[in-house]
Parts: structure tokens; C-alpha cells; sequence
């Protein structure tokens, strides 16, 4: 198989007779083929597919390395002969048959990107294969923490990030979002020590370290996860409760009080949470990313961590995707701003919800703000192509795809189809398109078929497909594209201008802001601002001491540009101790704009990288051109 010829899938979709105002849908109606190719899986689908995993594993922190079994229960033609999978870095051991007989197979070329496919030849009678294999100690998904490494310093810690096609160096599955299938798992960690999955978890430690789980429901690989460490669980609602490290737990039970709330709002928006329990765990601060949604244990940054509650978009924001990504899963990486898009906007209609219009548009204004920034960064570098929603990352990492592109003009193309169908009729749809989606992929084109179908001709709205197209085909973004507004960023934008016309800090009207008023505040100074407009707001306002990572990430910035040096000595300490690739980029690039001999960045990066998930450190060994020799 040529290497980025990829797997093509066809799935069946059920077309319904739409009626208009209809609540229910009518399941039987008609089929449709969808058909779509995944070029950063080498497996196999339309010929045998993986729809049940027992996985066995023994998680041994000396090592670095987790040996385990898989035991792969297989749906399969009469005539396949060949069951491919996906997998990187692994040492396989032994692949054997239900019947205890040793299987052939066959390890294909290594791709620095995509890791090697696993060929195991299938008997005509094969339902199952049991695979025996370790992971290797740098596998790129896992990330082994020292106890320094965590907040408690007693204990190691291990966390798994398996999106986007990291799954492979953990488990050999077929790493393809449009493949699904349930496990169980046995695994066992050191004693004192709590194992959590994306499935029914523990509440508590076993007394021997061994743990078991089950997900009953069909997930995707990039779905997969595992935690362990020194963990308590706190309580936060009949269905819901959050993980931390022992020295974080109480903080975080505070910050995530309102989760119940969220998902009544969420399940009255879109219909019923289809996953049993959610449950959040707050990882180390290493954690690559801001959340991850796991199915029923979302993992989060503990950067969200504020004390006042402001930073919990980011919770609605993975809870959403227990509809949007996890119910109905984008087909392929190309198709990615179906998952981030639809949840940027599930996201946004939560907290309008729960807090009101003018705090959620205030959100929605800043990351409109850095959608078009981001339109214009890549734009002038000749990446035209990459502002399109549809993306083509053929041969390329799908880490690539993750821009403000996917999520908000995503997000920004649903708010266009919400403003011209009218909200309830556009809600409507949407709560039928989760219902008849669920548990099933969807390609942006079947996606504009079914916004055609069952909203713009039901609904007689004056949008045709050549509209649609140019959301999903072309660069940038439509001249009609309808913007959120913000009154309250109004306000701070005339306080801006009164702090640049010399109004002295203290006389500026900012007592009634929050957080994200500070954050529009500080990203709209300019980078000419002087030392001592940046000494006069920080004597005032303390804003090299903030502990809101979100404004001081801004404020960073700010003053790396601004050359104010009183803030390098937290910028080395956050750039050490966060690794949440969403803060250290901006930062980085910073450091080397303004200083181009990138000394100061080598020299903090050189004691910070040690830190980093390999998602992050992958990014910023890129952007420095660093070797691990230097
Ligand atoms: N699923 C993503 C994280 C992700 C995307 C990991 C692609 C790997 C590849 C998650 O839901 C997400 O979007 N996280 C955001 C936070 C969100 C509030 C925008 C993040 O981590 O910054
Ligand atoms: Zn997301």
C-alpha cells in the first residue's frame, strides 16, 4: 500500500423523511453511503474491522513501559485474509488465536509520522487476535512524570494523550476516528496508586493497585486514555465529580461546583448525555492541552484553576463534545472543525445559558479576535490553504489542523446557519442531527447534505449550496460572516484609550471586570506601550502576579514585546511549570521576534522541555530548530 494512500471507508448513514417541526425522528427510512478515506490509519475497515478490546496491562513506572495483552474481537468478511493495524514504537511480542496457536505476522515500514502498520494474517475461522506487546519508554501518547513532576512530590504520575493519532504507541487498534469499538481493561499499577480510564472508573484505590474498566459504548481509538497516580475523587453532583492530586482536590471541587448545572443546560440544549457518568481529572501541569474529552473523564489542565470560576468555558467546552466529537465523530482530519467547530458553538451556547449574552459574547469576541489574526498569520505564510474548514493534511501531522480555523470560524459558520434558520428552528435541527448521528462519523460533505436536507429546503431558507461550499472550501472568511459583539469589551476599549492618553492607572474604571475584561485589556496594548506605561499598570494591578493563566499568558507576551524585564523572572517560572502548548507557543515565538540570537528561549527552554508532553515539546523543538544534542 503506497503510504498515504490511506483506508477508505464507507459508512451507512440513514436518511430520514424530514417533517418539518418534527421532535422525532423516523430512523427507517432510506441508506446512504458515505464514503470517505483516512490517510493517517493503514487499517483496513472495509475488509475486517475491530469492534470489541480486552486489554491487560501492567504499568511499571521504573521502566517507563507498559507491557500488556490485547485481545482484538473482530467483525471481518468471508474473504479477508489480512487484519491491519496501526502502531508506533511498539515492541510486539507475540500475536496469537483465540486457540492459543501463534499467528503470523508482519511489521511494515516505520513512517516518522504514522508508525508502522501491523499485519496479522487472519484463518478463515479468525474472530479474535491476541496481541502481546510493550510500549516503547519514549512512546509519544504517554507521558511519565517524576514525583517533582506533580503537585503532591510523593508520587509518579502517568497520563495518556492519544488524540490525534497518537493512540498507536499505547495500543495496536485501528487509529482511525472512523472506526469504533468498546473494551474492558485489567490494569495494574504500583499499590497506592489510583488507575482511571475513559470508561466506568474507581472511586477509590484498591488495596493491591489493580483496577478494572469497562466502556460499554463504541469509541474511537483517538478516545482512549489512562491516568495513574496519586489521586482522590471529590463529589460535585448525582452524576458527576472531578479527580485531582490530593494537595488539589478541594481547589478543584471549588472551581468545578457549577458542572451539574452545565450538563442540565447542555442536555437541555441538545438532548440527553448519552454516557452515564461525567467526571473531570485535573492532571499535573504538564498536561499538553487545555481538556481532552475523554469520554466520562474529561482531562483538564490545571491551568483552569483560576479561584474565582472564570475559566470553566473550557469545561463546557469538553463536555460539549460528549455530543459533538464523541456521539458524532468527524470522519477523517480533514474533517476535524466538526468536532472543534460544532463544539465551540455547543461551548458558547452553554455559558449563554448559564451566565447570559453579555458574558459569553465577551468569550466569543476574544476568539474571534485570534481567529482573524490567525486568518492573516497564515495567509502572509503561503498557507492559504490551511484557513479553509475542510483541510487537506494529507502527509502532514493532523496536530497541524488544530488552528482557530477548525474552531472558530467553525463555530462562526454555525452561528451563520443559526442566524439565517432562527435559533429555535436551527436548535431543533441540531438536536436531530445528534440523535441521528449518534454513535456514527460524519464527513463535512454529508454534513452540507444534511444541512440542506433537513434544514434549509424543509425550512424554505434563502441559502443555497454554493454558499455553503464557500464556509467550508474557500480561504478566510465570508463577507457575511456575522460577528459576536461585545458591550463590555466597549467599555474596555474606551478605558484603553483613556490609559494611553495618559489617564493614570488608578483612575481607570476597571473594579467591575472580570478576567476576560483584563484579557481583552492587556492583548489590545500596543507592543510600543513603554517601560513605564507596563510599570505603572503593574504596580497598580499586580499583573506580573496574576493567577489567572489566561492574563498572565497575555500579559507575557505583552511583555516579552515590550522588553519589560521586571516580568522575565515569572515568564522563566510559568514557562517551566506549565506545559500547555496553547500558552508556551505564543510565548516562545515571542522570544525569538524579539530576540533573534533566541539565547533567552534556548536558556529557558533548556531547563523547562524536561517537563513537556512530547505534543508540546514536538511543537517547540520546531519552532527553535532545537536539537536535543545542543
Ligand atoms: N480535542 C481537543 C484537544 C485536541 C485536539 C487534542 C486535537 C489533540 C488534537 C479539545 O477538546 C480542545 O479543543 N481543547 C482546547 C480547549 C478548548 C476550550 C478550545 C485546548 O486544549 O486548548
Ligand atoms: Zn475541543
Amino acid at each position: 500500500m503506497n503510504r498515504f494512500s490511506g483506508l477508505i471507508i464507507t459508512a451507512f448513514v440513514f436518511l430520514v423523511a424530514c417533517n418539518k417541526g418534527a421532535e422525532n425522528i423516523d430512523k427507517t427510512s432510506s441508506k446512504k453511503k458515505m464514503t470517505f478515506t483516512d490517510t493517517h490509519s493503514y487499517a483496513n475497515p472495509e475488509q475486517v474491522r475491530v469492534t470489541h478490546l480486552d486489554w491487560e496491562a501492567n504499568v511499571d513506572f521504573e521502566r517507563k513501559i507498559i507491557d500488556a495483552k490485547a485481545v482484538l474481537s473482530l467483525d471481518r468478511s468471508d474473504d479477508a485474509d489480512t487484519l491491519v493495524l496501526d502502531t508506533h514504537r511498539l515492541v510486539i511480542n507475540e500475536v496469537t488465536y483465540a486457540s492459543g496457536e501463534k499467528a503470523v505476522f508482519r511489521k511494515g515500514e516505520d513512517d516518522a509520522l504514522l508508525g508502522s502498520a501491523l499485519r496479522i494474517a487472519l484463518k478463515p475461522e479468525t474472530e479474535k487476535v491476541i496481541i502481546s506487546y510493550s510500549t516503547a519508554p519514549d512512546a509519544p501518547a504517554l507521558q511519565w512524570l517524576t514525583p517533582m513532576q506533580t503537585s503532591g512530590g510523593t508520587s509518579p504520575f502517568l497520563f495518556t494523550q492519544s488524540q490525534a493519532i497518537l493512540a498507536r504507541t499505547w495500543i495496536p487498534l485501528q487509529d482511525s476516528p472512523g472506526i469504533r469499538f468498546t473494551y474492558t481493561a485489567k490494569v495494574k499499577v504500583p499499590s497506592g496508586m489510583l488507575a482511571l480510564m475513559s470508561a466506568q472508573n474507581p472511586m477509590e484505590k484498591s488495596a493491591d493497585g489493580s483496577y478494572s474498566f469497562t466502556m460499554d459504548q463504541p469509541i474511537p481509538a483517538y478516545l482512549m486514555a489512562l491516568a495513574v497516580g496519586d489521586l482522590e475523587f471529590a463529589r460535585l453532583g448525582e452524576r458527576s465529580g472531578v479527580y485531582a492530586e490530593p494537595s488539589v482536590i478541594d481547589t478543584a471541587a471549588y472551581e468545578f461546583a457549577e458542572l451539574e448545572d452545565m450538563i442540565s443546560a447542555a442536555e437541555d440544549l441538545y438532548g440527553s448525555y448519552q454516557w452515564g457518568r461525567y467526571d473531570l481529572l485535573v492532571l499535573p501541569p504538564s498536561f499538553p492541552f487545555g481538556g481532552m474529552e475523554n469520554p466520562r473523564l474529561t482531562f483538564a489542565t490545571p491551568t483552569i484553576l483560576a479561584g474565582d470560576r472564570s475559566l470553566t468555558s473550557l469545561i463546557a467546552h469538553e463536555l460539549a463534545h460528549s455530543w459533538s466529537g464523541n456521539l458524532v465523530t468527524n470522519a477523517t482530519w480533514n474533517d476535524f472543525w466538526l468536532n472543534e467547530g460544532f463544539t465551540v458553538y455547543f461551548e458558547q451556547r452553554i455559558m449563554e445559558k448559564l451566565y447570559g449574552a453579555s458574558y459569553s459574547e465577551m468569550l466569543a469576541s476574544l476568539e474571534t479576535e485570534d481567529l482573524k489574526k490567525e486568518i492573516s498569520e497564515l495567509t502572509s505564510r503561503g498557507k492559504e490553504s490551511d484557513t479553509h474548514l475542510k483541510l487537506d493534511l494529507d502527509g502532514r501531522n493532523p496536530d497541524e489542523g488544530m488552528t482557530d480555523i477548525a474552531y472558530v470560524k467553525g463555530y462562526l459558520f454555525l452561528r451563520y446557519l443559526e442566524n439565517e434558520a432562527g435559533r429555535e428552528t436551527f436548535d431543533r435541527f441540531l438536536r436531530n442531527y445528534f440523535e441521528r448521528n449518534a454513535f456514527n462519523v460524519m464527513t463535512t460533505e454529508a454534513f452540507l447534505q444534511e444541512v440542506n436536507d433537513y434544514l434549509i429546503a424543509p425550512e424554505r431558507l434563502n441559502v443555497g449550496m454554493v454558499k455553503l461550499k464557500e464556509w467550508v472550501y474557500n480561504p478566510g472568511l465570508p463577507g457575511d460572516a456575522v460577528f459576536p459583539e461585545s458591550d463590555r469589551f466597549g467599555l474596555v476599549d474606551e478605558q484603553r484609550e483613556n490609559f494611553m492618553n495618559g489617564m493614570p492607572p488608578e483612575e481607570l474604571e476597571t473594579t467591575e471586570w472580570s478576567s476576560h475584561e483584563w484579557v481583552r485589556f492587556v492583548r489590545s496594548l500596543p507592543v510600543n506601550i513603554g517601560k513605564h506605561k507596563m510599570a505603572d499598570l503593574d504596580s497598580t494591578f499586580r499583573l506580573t502576579d496574576t493567577g489567572n493563566s489566561e492574563l498572565l499568558s497575555a500579559w507575557l507576551e505583552l511583555a516579552i514585546k515590550a522588553k519589560y524585564k521586571p516580568a522575565d523572572e515569572r515568564l522563566e517560572s510559568f514557562l517551566i511549570n506549565t506545559g500547555r502548548r496553547k500558552f508556551l507557543m505564543p510565548l516562545y515565538t515571542a522570544l525569538v521576534a524579539t530576540y533573534p540570537d533566541k539565547k533567552m528561549a534556548l536558556e529557558i527552554y533548556e531547563k523547562a522541555r524536561p517537563n513537556y508532553h512530547y505534543v508540546s515539546y514536538k511543537s517547540i523543538d520546531d519552532l527553535l530548530n532545537y536539537e536535543k544534542s545542543n
